[in-house]
């Protein structure tokens, strides 16, 4: 039984990273400060009583080195952040203070108390940029193009940092457009979620330019699988979790126009400063050093969420 300690675990992610932590038999602290988390979302890990403890408070706190203290983590999967293009737009300070203030806060308790390995979620649809071949190598150039691309990214010259001079072990997961259950749809970052619940509701949603932007779709499911691997695999890499193919917003709105029975025609609005035209990555090096493949269908990781939102 290893110790974890999950930030952001009340989130999307989060919370399903702390789920599959517990169904395998670990003890799970999950720090969160509900900004964007919901704790309904921990319904599940619960229930699995005294292994799972759960902190309402923010990544940044003083409070947070006693909490490493006193349940000494051997691994932290850090996924607190401030999550959005959009709110990174409008408030760049705020997104800096959280992403790069709040994550140096966790890796300094981390390296403080022994902890042995770091798991960090990096953005793969922001921090390469608009990349010049597709699908996008994690070698390519990093031209983030909005300052959550950039608070994200610049994390990996810390991680590098911590593992050459203070002797942490870590593993940086550039994550594609993860969907599935849980996804907040009042946020930002979520389009299926966005798309399919106003569907449900039979309210047209809004396509942001003209639809033939390109998203790489990875399920949840399978984002947590690599996560879990990253735990033992992955050393000092940053390594892609995507699926390698680009799905327009035009096809998406599409196939989920098909499964939630919706027959409207979609509005339109200008594309937002800070989004990229294209984007999808390449997996073949999360099957090199994690054994990940991308396993979920869209059409079928589709089906799921919308099962999930209408609550079947
Ligand atoms: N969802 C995606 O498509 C995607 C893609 C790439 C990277 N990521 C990264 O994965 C991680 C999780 O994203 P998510 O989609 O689950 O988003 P989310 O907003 O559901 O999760 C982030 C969690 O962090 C919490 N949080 C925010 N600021 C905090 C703070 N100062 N202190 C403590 N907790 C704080 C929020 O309350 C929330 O529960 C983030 O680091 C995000 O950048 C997500």
């Amino acid at each position: 039984m290893t110790t974890f300690l999950v930030t952001g675990g009340a989130g999307f992610i989060g919370s399903h990273v702390c789920d599959r932590l517990l169904a395998e038999g670990h003890r799970v602290v999950a720090v969160d400060d509900l900004s964007t988390g919901h704790i309904a979302n921990l319904m599940e890990a619960r229930s699995y009583g005294k292994a799972f403890t759960f902190f309402n408070m923010d990544v940044r706190a003083e409070g947070l080195l006693p909490l490493f203290e006193r349940y000494r983590p051997e691994v932290v999967v850090h996924l607190a952040a401030q999550a959005g293009v959009r709110p990174s737009l409008a408030d760049p300070v705020h997104d800096a203070s959280v992403n790069v203030m709040g994550f140096l806060n966790v890796m300094e308790c981390a390296v403080r108390t022994g902890v042995r390995k770091v798991v960090y979620a990096a953005s793969g649809g922001t921090m390469y940029g608009e990349p010049k071949r597709l699908p996008v190598k994690e070698t390519a150039p990093g031209r983030p193009i909005s300052p959550y691309g950039i608070s994200k990214r610049v994390a990996l010259d810390y991680l590098a940092y911590y593992e050459r001079f203070r002797g942490i072990d870590w593993t940086a997961l550039a994550l594609a457009n993860v969907y599935g259950p849980r996804q907040d749809p009042s946020g930002e970052a979520g389009v299926v979620g966005i798309f399919a619940t106003k569907m449900l509701a039979g309210e047209a949603p809004t396509i942001f330019g003209d639809g033939n932007q390109t998203r790489d779709f990875v399920f949840i499911d399978d984002t947590v699988h690599a996560i879990a691997l990253a735990v033992e695999h992955g050393s000092g890499r940053l390594v892609n979790v995507g699926t390698g193919i680009e799905t327009s917003v035009n096809r998406l709105y599409e196939m989920l126009a098909a499964l939630t029975g919706f027959a409207g025609q979609p509005s339109y609005g200008p594309l937002p400063p800070g989004e990229l035209r294209r984007i999808s990555l390449d997996p073949s090096l999360a099957a090199e050093v994690l054994g990940w493949k991308p396993w979920t269908h869209l059409e079928d990781g589709l089906g799921e969420t919308v099962a999930y939102l209408k609550g079947v």
